[in-house]
Formats: C-alpha cells, structure tokens, sequence
C-alpha cells in the first residue's frame, strides 16, 4: 500500500498588503519587518472566505490529481479562523464542490492543522475506511488579527492549500513513509485567540481584545526552534532516514528565521529548505500545502525524492511528516 499526494492546488485572496502599507497603519518599517521575519507582502481575503478558498484550492489539487469531486471519500479541512460555526467548513466546501459521498469535517490544531489532518486522513485510509482524501489549510487570520499590534499585524496572511491523496495500491516506494506529531496543552497561553464572548470567562464587560489573537512571540520562537526538531527526528526514526536523506523540508512559513533555526539544528543545507513566506505571510495551517502545491507546479518537486513537512501552532501542537514523492 502506498498512501500518496496525487494533486496539489492553492488559492489565495486578491487584496496584497505589503510592509510599505503596514508602516502607515502601525509603528513598523519594512525593513524591520523583512531582517526579523523574511516577510514583505501578504494576501489579505476581503470578498473570499475559508470555504470559498478551500474550494477553489481543492478543485486545482482535484484537477492537478485528474480526479473528480464525486469520487472522494474524505474531506477535512484545517482551519482555526472558520466564517461559520455551524456547518463546518469542510461541508460547505464539499457543498461548492458537489462532492456527495465525502464524508466531511473539520480539525483546529491552528498552523499544525494541515499536518495532523493529513494524519488523519492517513489513518482512515490505511484502516481502509477510504481510499482517498482531500486535506486543506485554509484560514482568513485578518478577521482575527489585532490590527494595532505590530507584533503580530505584520505576521500573518489569508490563503488556502489543498492535497489530493489516494492508496495508490502499487509498492514502488511512494508515499508517506512516516508521521509523527503531539501536543503541548500547558504552553497554550503563548499564541491564543478567545474568539468569542463566553460566560462567566469574559464577563462582566466584553472587550473586543478579547475577540483576537494574543501572542508572546518570544516564546513562540523559542518552542518552535526546540520542538519541530525533535519532531522531524521523530518522523525520520520510523522513515528509517537522516536528516541528510531529504531532499526537500517544507516547512510551517512563520519566519525565516525559524527556518533557518531548524536547519542548522538538523545540520542541513538551508537549500534544502524553499520559503514563499516572502510573498505570502504566515497562512497558518494553509502555508505547507501552498509552498508544497508552487513547488509541485514549477517541477521543483521530482518524482522519487524525499519530502518532509513539518510545522507547529497555536495549543501547543506540532507535527511532521515524511514521504517519498
Ligand atoms: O504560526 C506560529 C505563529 N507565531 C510565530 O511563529 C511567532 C514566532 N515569533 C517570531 O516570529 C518573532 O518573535 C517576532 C517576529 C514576533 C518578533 O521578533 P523578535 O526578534 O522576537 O522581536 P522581539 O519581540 O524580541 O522585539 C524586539 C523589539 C521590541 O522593541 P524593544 O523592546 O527592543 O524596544 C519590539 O517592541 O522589536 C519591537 N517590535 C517591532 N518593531 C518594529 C516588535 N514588533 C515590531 C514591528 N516593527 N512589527
């Protein structure tokens, strides 16, 4: 059995904001922005939504798969910024694409959302409860994003990415070949957003700071440098690999710097290692499957080579997965 990426696809908002349009909203420059973040624009949705980024990501990683939208068994969608509370996302995308027989939902584990619904959706397969899945990131952080606050304004873009993945049924060797991901609950504090007024919690006034996201990015930093490591040492043990023997790390797109972090705590060439964070932000659980879909669709990816994608969020959660394209 071989539980593999088919198709890859992407969508991401119109509206760009850069750096130079941050300045003038808050006490930021573009190149404090760019030395500490490696960003210098983002996609920020205005007419798109969660759902109608999803579906469109999905239809092109369904298209790029050849597969159509009434053969999927299995929809999930990562998402910590949903437009809707009822239904969720994942049915309303399975909705737009009129895929009838998918059985649809969603996963918030924040921007380690696209890798532990892709572990998910890996376990319903190898269980045989379906032979094909579609995985999506897709958030709309503007709607929840402090805009007063340059320390974490400047961090974060809307987009969505998609994978079509399927038992090949054939034994070359493609695939996932291993997974690995956890939770730190007791860290929570470092990044959360309450997102709504809830009793007894946010009484007895509601202030609206309430409604967006908080972060000590500091600390963020820290466990991020620390724990996605361990995690891809994790998912390297049960491929049987090195840290070497991958060709391509696809990472959570939070900050170069992080990137740059982990590479050299692996003791791997940062060419092994492509970032898209300049052009799009931190998309949260969409930033993995929106890098991995450019790099598929400019041939940067060839068939046979060793990928590990590996992120972290908000909760604390973290995750990492390899796999032979
Ligand atoms: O998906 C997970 C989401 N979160 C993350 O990945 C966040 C991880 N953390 C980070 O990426 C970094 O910690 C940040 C980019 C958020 C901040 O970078 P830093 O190098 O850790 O800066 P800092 O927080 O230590 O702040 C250094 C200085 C402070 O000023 P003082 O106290 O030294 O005078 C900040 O007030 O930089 C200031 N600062 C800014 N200055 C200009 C913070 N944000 C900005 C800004 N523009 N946007």
């Amino acid at each position: 059995m071989g539980i593999a990426i088919l198709g890859t696809g992407s969508a991401l908002p119109e509206k760009i904001l850069t750096n130079f349009d941050l300045e003038k909203m808050v006490d930021t420059t573009d190149e404090w922005i760019r030395k500490r973040t490696g960003m210098r624009e983002r996609h920020i949705g205005e007419k798109e939504t969660v759902a109608s980024l999803a579906a469109t990501a999905c239809k092109r990683a369904l298209e790029n798969a050849g597969r159509t939208a009434d053969s999927v068994d299995l929809i999930i969608v990562a998402t910590c910024t949903t437009e809707m509370l009822l239904p969720c996302a994942a049915c309303r995308v399975q909705n737009m694409l009129g895929a009838e027989h998918a059985i649809a939902f969603d996963i918030n584990a924040a921007c380690g959302g696209f890798l532990f619904a892709l572990n998910t959706a890996h376990h319903y397969i190898a269980s045989g409860a379906c032979k094909n899945a579609l995985i999506v990131g897709s958030e709309v952080l503007s709607e929840i994003i402090d805009w007063t606050d340059r320390g974490t304004c400047v961090l974060f873009g809307d987009g969505s990415g998609a994978v079509y993945v399927e038992d090949t049924g054939t034994e070359d060797g493609s695939g996932i070949t291993g997974m690995s991901q956890g939770s730190n609950g007791m860290a929570g504090s470092m990044l959360y957003c309450r997102g709504r007024v809830v009793k007894g919690e946010t009484e007895p006034e509601i202030n609206s700071e309430d409604l967006l996201v908080h972060m000590n990015g500091g600390e963020v930093f820290k466990f991020a440098v620390r724990q996605v490591p361990v995690c891809i040492k994790k998912a390297l043990d049960m491929a049987g690999l090195k840290p070497e023997d991958i060709d391509l790390y696809i990472l959570h797109q939070a900050n170069k710097r992080i990137i740059e972090s982990i590479a050299k705590s692996l003791k791997t060439d940062i060419e092994r290692f492509p970032m898209n964070i300049e052009k799009t932000g931190n998309t949260s659980s969409a930033s993995i499957p929106i890098l991995l879909d450019e790099l598929n669709r400019e041939g940067r990816i060839k068939k046979g080579q060793r990928i590990m994608l590996s992120g972290f969020g908000a909760g604390m959660t973290f995750g990492a997965c390899a796999m032979v394209w």
